[in-house]
C-alpha cells in the first residue's frame, strides 16, 4: 500500500482514507499543470546542461513532460488522489511514459521549491491577465468621460450635497484609481517572477545546479538569495491578494453608486437590460443585480487575503504544509475579480446616463452656496463671515422652497449690501464648474489634461 505513494519508502502502513482525502490538493492544484511542466522542463535541461543527467535524459524528460501535457488538454489525464497533488501525478505519469528516466526528474529538487516556481508562474500570468483587464476598463471610463464632459450632477460628501461637479469628473476619479492598482500589480510582479528553484527542501543542494538559467528559461527575472526563504515565504501570494481585495473595493464603491443611481429617487442612469434583472412578483423592477453581486463578492476577496496572511502568521521557517492552503483563496480571488473586472468594464460602457436628471439633481442641494460665499469674499468680506452670510440666505430660500438664484437682488440685498445684480453668473451652476482652474478640479481644463495624461496610460499599456 504505502509502496505506491513516492514518499513511501520509510511506511509500513498505508493512509487513512480521511487523511488521503483531507490532505490531498490535486483536485485544485491541477490548475497548475501548465506552470508545473513549464518549471519541471527548465529543470531537467538545467540539469542536462550542468551534466547532472545526460542530454539525452533530460530531451528524453522534456519530451515526455510535452506528452504529458497534451494528454492533461485532450482531457485524457487520470488525475489520482493518492498522488496528492498535481506535481506527483504529472511525475507520476512522466514515468509511466518514459520509464525509469523519468525518476531522474526530481534530482536537486523538492516540492517545496517545486511548487514555489509553478506557483509563481501561475499567480504571474494572472496578474497580467488581472492589468489586461483593468486597462480595458479604464479605456471604457475615459471613453465615457470624454462623451459627458459637459453634463453636471451633484458632488456629495456625506451622501449630502456638495458642490457640482462634471459627470468626466466623477468617472475619472475611478479611472485613476484602476491606474493605481495596475501600478501595484505592475510592482508585485518584480516580487512575484523571482525563481525559487534551486533551495531545494530548504538547504540548497549537493547537485551543482544552476538556478539562474532555470530563472531565465521560465522568463523570470532573479533568482532566490537564500534557500529558506525561498521555500517559506508566501508574499507573492498575498501582495496580488491585497491588490485583488483593493481592485474590489473600487469597484464595489462603484457599484454602490450605480444601485444608488438606478433606484428612481436618483434617476442618474438607466441600467442596460443585459447588466439587470427583473422581479418574479413586481413586474415595475429592474434590480442592480450585477453590481449588488459584485458589491457582495467583494468579502470574498478579503476573506482570502485574510485566509492567507492568518495562514502564514505562525509558521516557523521553512515549508510548512499549512502553505498547501495558499492554492485555493487564491483561485477564488484569481475568479472573483477577472470576472467583476470584466462585467464592469462591460457594464459601464452600456450604462444610459441621464444629463436632465442629474441637472435636476444639482438646482436642488443649493450646490452654488460655496461660490456665493467666495463672491463676497471676492468683495472684501472675510470667509468666516461670507459663511455666515450665505447660511442665512440658504435658510431663507430653504424655508421658501426656492434656489439661490431664485431668490431676487433685493431679497438676497437684506443678507448683504455687497451683493449685486452680478451674483447670477456665480450662482451658475455650470459656471461654477468652469471658474474651477486648478490642477486636479472638476473644471474643464483640468478634465481635458486628464484625459490626455489617461490617453497616454493607455498608449503606454498597449506597448
Ligand atoms: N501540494 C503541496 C503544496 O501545495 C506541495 C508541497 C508539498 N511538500 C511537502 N514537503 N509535502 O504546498
Amino acid at each position: 500500500m504505502a509502496k505506491e505513494k513516492m514518499w513511501g519508502g520509510r511506511f509500513a502502513a498505508g493512509t487513512d482514507a480521511l487523511v488521503e482525502e483531507y490532505t490531498e490538493s490535486v483536485s485544485f492544484d491541477s490548475a497548475l499543470y501548465a506552470a508545473d511542466i513549464a518549471g519541471s522542463t527548465a529543470h531537467a535541461r538545467m540539469l542536462g546542461r550542468q551534466g547532472v543527467l545526460t542530454n539525452e535524459e533530460a530531451e528524453a524528460i522534456a519530451d515526455g513532460l510535452a506528452r504529458v501535457r497534451e494528454e492533461i488538454e485532450a482531457g485524457k489525464f487520470q488525475w489520482s488522489q493518492a498522488l496528492e497533488d498535481v506535481h506527483m501525478n504529472i511525475e507520476s505519469r512522466l514515468t509511466e511514459l518514459i520509464g525509469d528516466t523519468g525518476k531522474k526528474l526530481h534530482t536537486g529538487r523538492s516540492r517545496n521549491d517545486q511548487v514555489g516556481l509553478a506557483f509563481r508562474l501561475f499567480i504571474a500570468e494572472r496578474v497580467r491577465s488581472w492589468r489586461g483587464s483593468i486597462r480595458k476598463l479604464v479605456k471604457v471610463l475615459v471613453q465615457r468621460a470624454e462623451e459627458n464632459q459637459d453634463v453636471i450632477l451633484p458632488g456629495f460628501t456625506h451622501l449630502q450635497p456638495a458642490q457640482p461637479v462634471s459627470l468626466a469628473h466623477h468617472l475619472l476619479a475611478y479611472a485613476w484609481m484602476f491606474t493605481r492598482d495596475d501600478e501595484r500589480l505592475e510592482s508585485a510582479l518584480n516580487r512575484i517572477c523571482i525563481s525559487p528553484l534551486g533551495a531545494a527542501a530548504l538547504a540548497g543542494t549537493t547537485y551543482p545546479l544552476d538556478p539562474a538559467s532555470v530563472a531565465e528559461e521560465v522568463g523570470f527575472h532573479r533568482v532566490f538569495s537564500n534557500s529558506m526563504d525561498a521555500v517559506a515565504d508566501r508574499d507573492f501570494v498575498l501582495e496580488p491578494l491585497f491588490a485583488t481585495s483593493l481592485i474590489m473595493a473600487h469597484l464595489s464603491r462603484m457599484c454602490e453608486e450605480i444601485i444608488l443611481w438606478s433606484n428612481p429617487g436618483f434617476g442618474f442612469v438607466r441600467l442596460p437590460d443585459a447588466y439587470a434583472t427583473g422581479s418574479s412578483i413586481m413586474p415595475q423592477k429592474k434590480n442592480p443585480d450585477v453590481a449588488e453581486i459584485m458589491r457582495g463578492k467583494t468579502g470574498r476577496a478579503y476573506g482570502a487575503l485574510m485566509a492567507m496572511l492568518t495562514a502564514l502568521k505562525g509558521l516557523p521557517l521553512t515549508y510548512n504544509r499549512d502553505l498547501q492552503e495558499d492554492k485555493e483563496p487564491f483561485f477564488d480571488a484569481d475568479r472573483t475579480v477577472s470576472m467583476s473586472l470584466e462585467l464592469m468594464a462591460g457594464m459601464m460602457s452600456e450604462l444610459a446616463f441621464n444629463p436632465q436628471a442629474m441637472r435636476a439633481a444639482v438646482k436642488k442641494g443649493f450646490l452654488n452656496a460655496t461660490e456665493l460665499a467666495d463672491y463676497l469674499v471676492g468683495k472684501g468680506i472675510p470667509f468666516r463671515e461670507a459663511h455666515h452670510i450665505t447660511g442665512a440666505a440658504v435658510a431663507h430660500a430653504e424655508s421658501k422652497g426656492v434656489a439661490l438664484e431664485d431668490l431676487s437682488l433685493e431679497e438676497l440685498q437684506q443678507f448683504s449690501d455687497r451683493i449685486d445684480q452680478d451674483v447670477y453668473d456665480v450662482l451658475d451652476y455650470d459656471a461654477a464648474v468652469r471658474r474651477r482652474k486648478t490642477p486636479g478640479s472638476t473644471g474643464p481644463e483640468s478634465v481635458k489634461q486628464q484625459l490626455t495624461d489617461l490617453g497616454s496610460w493607455l498608449l503606454k499599456k498597449a506597448r
